[in-house]
């Protein structure tokens, strides 16, 4: 059974011109892009988005960072798509992760680690996230196309 997971490019990936290579990778491996938006986070999105975070104290730079500049938000439909993506990803520290993924190849540190992933781990994030960056309507179900 396939399921939607949210996927984010950073404002550090938008700006270093990332978003295709990492649409390429997704695109490759058979996740089909079902929702896309180029966007730039206002404060409130971005501190819903991280409101597990607001007690560390990186949430401040967290958010500051996140809504510096335009991000590509997009939703990928497929086969276990939260834990294939977070293989694609790589551990959160760039430092830790492996090359060959998005994180491993591009990452520059904790902060700018390019991509941000749905918690495969916490089991309500997807469809939390997914709401919250887009309506119903900018979803497409590719079945029900003829
Ligand atoms: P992300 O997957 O977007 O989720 C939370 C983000 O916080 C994480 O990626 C990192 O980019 C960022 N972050 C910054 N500092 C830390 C830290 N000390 N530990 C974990 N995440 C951090």
């Amino acid at each position: 059974e396939t399921e939607r997971t949210f996927v984010m490019v950073k404002p550090d990936g938008v700006q270093r011109g990332l978003v295709s290579d990492i649409l390429d990778r997704f695109e490759n491996r058979g996740l089909k892009i079902v929702g896309a938006k180029f966007m730039r986070l206002d404060r409130e999105l971005a501190e819903a988005h991280y409101a597990e975070h607001e007690d560390k104290e990186f949430f401040e730079g967290l958010v500051d960072f996140i809504t510096s500049g335009p991000v590509f938000a997009m939703v990928l439909d497929g086969q276990d798509a939260t834990r294939q993506v977070r293989r694609m990803m790589g551990a959160t520290d760039p430092a830790e992760a492996e090359p060959g993924t998005i994180r491993g190849d591009f990452g520059l540190d904790l902060g700018r680690n390019v991509i941000h992933g749905s918690d495969h781990e916490d089991e309500g994030a997807n469809a939390r996230e997914i709401e919250l960056f887009f309506d119903d309507d900018e979803l497409v179900d590719w079945d029900k196309i003829d």
